[in-house]
């Protein structure tokens, strides 16, 4: 068996000792350019590869991404679409999420941002912060990832509900799906988590009529893609206090200030995204 190994960014050597420690009889190799024609895998894992190593390989059987999300591979021209594509599931990326979820919700929830102001303007006033009953949490997208984040803040006691493309049934949170829904759902939320894939279906999905459907203060934490976001749209959103929180960087859309509340208005704050 011939597998051949791609990872941008990642520490190569390392993931071929790894595979090699474990499938030591077969033969494994990691792809360049000047890798022979002659040598044609079975199987690749891989992460953001290059469009030229589908033009080399030809004869793959199977393809493993390295990850949860699939959206740059399936969007990369010449990707042999008859080729099974595997992705990771459950490989721990849910608590990640989990935590950067959390950590969006308890810094806006709990009035960090502006203990830190207050902080900063030696100043100390104590603030009212809402029981977590009270505070809703807005899944967009409910797949292997939004699924679980949304099953665990519910566990915290957060009260969530979920959006996505087909209707879903998930205990404890109140689920809607398709697009005529979605303007609606948007209007009851204090929090907007986005954890929706980026295709074509979804690029620019929040633009400025739905950021606007947002309620006044409410905060928006995007682990998901940049894509979906409308940049300008959410630069433009005074209205609807909204906080980009991208912890993906594979998208230059998603190069905004993490955690950032933009415009609250009840109380005045108003820094840059
Ligand atoms: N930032 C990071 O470090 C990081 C890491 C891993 C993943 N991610 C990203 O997180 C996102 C979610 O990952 P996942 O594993 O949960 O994906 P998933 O299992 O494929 O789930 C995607 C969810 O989005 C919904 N959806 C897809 N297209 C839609 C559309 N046009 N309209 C409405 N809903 C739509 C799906 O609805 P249906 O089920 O109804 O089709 C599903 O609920 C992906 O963008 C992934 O790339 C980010």
């Amino acid at each position: 068996m011939k597998i051949l190994f791609y990872g941008q960014g990642l520490d190569s050597e390392r993931w071929l000792d790894a595979i090699r420690q474990h499938l030591p009889t077969q033969d494994i190799q990691l792809w360049s350019p000047g890798l022979s024609p002659q040598w044609q895998a079975d199987y690749a894992l891989l992460w953001h590869p290059p469009v030229e190593l589908f033009a080399q390989q030809t004869r793959l059987r199977a393809i493993f991404n390295l990850g949860a999300g699939v959206d740059a591979l399936l969007s990369l021209p010449g990707r042999p679409t008859e080729v099974p594509l595997i992705r990771l599931r459950n490989a721990g990326m849910d608590r990640w999420m989990l935590e950067y979820v959390l950590y969006g919700i308890l810094h806006f929830g709990r009035d960090f941002d502006r203990y830190r102001q207050q902080q900063q303007q030696q100043h100390w006033q104590p603030l009212q912060a809402r029981a977590r009953e009270t505070l809703r949490i807005g899944l967009l997208g409910l797949g292997a990832l939004g699924s679980r984040v949304g099953q665990s803040l519910q566990q915290l006691g957060y009260c969530v509900q979920g959006w996505s493309r087909t209707p879903k049934s998930i205990d404890g949170i109140d689920t809607y799906s398709g697009l005529e829904h979605l303007d609606h759902y948007l209007g009851h939320c204090d929090f907007l988590v986005n954890l929706l894939p980026a295709t074509n279906e979804t690029r620019d999905l929040l633009d400025a009529h739905r950021l606007a459907q947002l309620p006044r203060g409410a905060v928006l934490i995007n682990p998901g893609r940049g894509d979906t976001l409308d940049p300008g749209a959410l630069l433009a959103a005074r209205r609807p206090a909204t906080c980009a929180a991208p912890c993906s960087m594979s998208s230059p859309r998603s190069r905004c200030r993490p955690v950032t509340r933009y415009g609250h208005a009840p109380r005045s704050s108003s820094r840059p995204i």
